[in-house]
């Protein structure tokens, strides 16, 4: 096995420098005890410091040391007092400031964090420090490759010595592993393996920057669950609703698979034929939460279950398939919380108050974003984190924004759990704006019930039940019975033009009897056409539809019976004047006042027929 991965490479300078560098301050580390967690993929170290001032000078500063090849891997750092006898939790409260120092005769190779203490030690006083710094993507897995039958095997790299820059008088070291296989360790004298928990130690009076490399390589078959990227988008709704909606692309940061995956080998023996691969996460999100979905690309997943108490909501996903090492899956949760357990107010302001974090255990996100999307309207914006991010403004447009919802984009890079804090966001919001929304889509409703009114009433045929229908086709049944009176109307006409032949078939073959019986049958020909024109002129009298078109009708009626009648006495006076053998004058001196009346009526009765043809 070669070790040439190993992260600390300070070199025996430091120890030459360290005489120098020790000169700042007098204090004295009397107790350092270490542990060393790596059950999981993250790493935390905890570590209580009892300090002693044995200078002259009040101090108020302690540094604190990590090789420069670890603090990329530093996602988190919190240094607290402890106070009194009790056991603090090194995650209660707040940390103690600190900053990066760059003594001139430090190692190169070595980052000092300088620690502000609240109150300067002053000469022979102590006070117990208790440092918790959180590293991910350090322990290596070895072999790099695994195929899917195989454990996950990984390399963790230390110091069994604390790297301090000031002597330590008495120390320890426990490493807590996972219940699982111990490959091998380096087999100091002072080493003991006890279960799964290693110790180191003690050692004592041990110059400044002492260190004493080990190597642990043991099995962990926690999911490595690393998002490469994770928006957080958290929506104000003022009518109630804080709506979360989580992004995922979440890789297996663990040993890279090899070979085929075969499923049906996971799926008989899951927990051998695939130890290393994550089948499940659990989330633990806010009490209350509802309207909880879980879906990716193709659409929802229904493997998800979801429980629930008043402290908190669970809810465990299930990928559609195992995901093994360097497999990479995207997917979305959402879920609604209420809004007064997340909203307040304070100096006329609102504020969120609300996690930060992903709610997934022990999960590494690279890049973490979080968006808080505010109501539209909201003013003076501003956001209080408790560690350092980087901030931007963003304009997000939902139907019926005008100006858009401003956006407070938070960015945070190498995330933990530890960063699953609330944060702040405040915003001065007139509640007026509030009711903006709500009247325009009753103003948007109020335009559109009106334009179907119209559009009901424009459109005739809209549906078959309405009264317009029903009018629609009375009017044609008018329509169609006037028209069948302009065609009886037409055909009495044609009937008078046969009239009107047989007289001048006379003039040429002075046939009178002739003559006589055409006129007869014309006469009965019209008799039976005004017999027709009877039902239909009922019709229109008894139809309110034909009103405005009756008198019309009846005219064009009265008017063709008076035609007729003259022009049966313009015929009966013709033939009278032959049988009388009168001259071509004489007769028609008889028929003139006939025969003016016969073309006004004409000329009236086509004028009526044009009329009616056009309804
Ligand atoms: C997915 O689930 C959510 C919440 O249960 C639901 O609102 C949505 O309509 C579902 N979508 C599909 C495509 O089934
Ligand atoms: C935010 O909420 C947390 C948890 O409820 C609470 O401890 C904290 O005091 C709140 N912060 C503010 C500024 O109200």
């Amino acid at each position: 096995m070669r070790l040439n991965l190993f992260p600390f490479l300070f070199t025996f300078t430091i120890i030459s420098l360290s005489s120098h560098v020790l000169s700042t301050s007098d204090l004295i580390l009397t107790k350092v005890d270490r542990r060393i967690d790596l059950s999981s993929q993250i790493v935390r170290t905890t570590t209580s410091l009892k300090v002693e001032n044995a200078g002259s000078d009040i101090v108020s500063e302690i540094w604190l040391a990590f090789p420069d090849s670890l603090v990329n891997y530093l996602a988190h750092l919190k240094a607290t007092l402890k106070e009194g006898k009790g056991k603090a939790k090194p995650s209660s409260g707040a940390g103690l400031p600190y900053q990066v120092v760059q003594p001139k005769d430090a190692p190169a190779s070595l980052k000092i964090y300088s620690v502000t203490l609240p109150k300067g030690l002053a000469k022979g006083e102590t006070l117990t420090l208790d440092v918790l710094a959180v590293f991910t993507h350090i322990l290596q897995p070895f072999p790099e490759k695994i195929t899917q039958a195989d454990i996950q095997l990984l390399l963790f790299q230390e110091t069994a010595q604390y790297l301090s820059p000031y002597p330590v008088k008495a120390q320890s070291l426990t490493v807590k592993l996972p219940e699982a296989r111990i490959e091998s360790y380096t087999k100091l004298e002072s080493a003991k393996l006890q279960g799964s928990e290693l110790k180191y130690g003690p050692y004592e009076n041990l110059p400044p920057y002492s260190y004493l490399p080990i190597v642990i390589h043991f099995e962990n078959n926690q999911p490595f669950a690393v998002a490469e990227e994770l928006v957080r988008e958290i929506e104000i709704s003022h009518w109630g609703n804080v709506q979360i909606t989580e992004h995922y692309n979440l890789v297996h940061g663990g040993a890279q698979s090899k070979g085929e995956f075969s499923r049906l080998d996971y799926q008989t023996r899951p927990y051998v034929r695939g130890a290393s691969a994550f089948r499940r996460l659990v989330a633990r999100l806010p009490p209350r939460a509802h309207s909880v979905y879980y879906r990716d690309e193709i659409g929802n997943i229904s493997t998800s279950s979801l429980w629930g108490d008043s402290k908190k909501t669970e809810l465990e996903i299930e990928p559609r398939y195992p995901i093994f090492g360097g497999w990479k899956t995207a997917f979305t949760i959402g879920y609604g919380l209420p809004l007064q357990d997340f909203l307040f107010g304070i100096d006329g302001k609102r504020f969120l108050n609300i996690s930060f974090g992903s709610p997934f255990n022990e999960l590494v996100i690279d890049t973490l974003v979080v968006k808080v999307v505010l109501p539209e309207g909201s003013k003076d914006t501003s956001a209080s984190v408790p560690f350092s991010v980087k901030q931007r403004h963003e304009t997000k447009f939902s139907h019926l924004d005008i100006a858009g919802r401003p956006v407070v984009v938070l960015e945070k890079n190498n995330a933990v759990p530890e960063h699953n804090v609330h944060f702040q966001v405040y915003y001065k919001f007139n509640s007026l704006s509030m009711l903006r929304e709500p009247l325009m889509l009753i103003s948007g409703f109020f335009f559109l019930f009106v334009a179907s009114i119209v559009y009901m009433h424009a459109d005739l045929s809209i549906s078959k039940t309405s009264a317009s229908y029903l009018a629609k086709i009375q009017w044609e049944e008018v329509q169609a019975t006037a028209h069948q009176i302009h065609n009886i109307i037409s055909l009495c006409l044609t009937t008078h033009d046969k009239l009107e032949a047989s007289l001048r078939d006379l003039s040429r073959s002075g046939d009178i009897q002739a003559c006589k019986a055409t006129r007869k049958s014309v006469d009965s020909s019209l008799k039976e056409l005004t017999k027709e024109l009877k039902s239909p002129v009922a019709f229109l009298q008894s139809s309110p539809q034909a009103t405005p078109i009756l008198p019309k009708v009846e005219e064009v009626i009265a008017k063709e019976r008076d035609l007729q009648e003259k022009l049966m006495a313009k015929h009966s006076t013709v033939v009278d004047c032959y049988e009388k053998k009168l001259g071509g004058r004489e007769i028609e001196n008889r028929v003139a006042s006939h025969q003016q009346k016969i073309t006004a009526l004409r000329q009236e009765i086509g004028d009526l027929l044009d009329l009616i043809d056009e309804i």
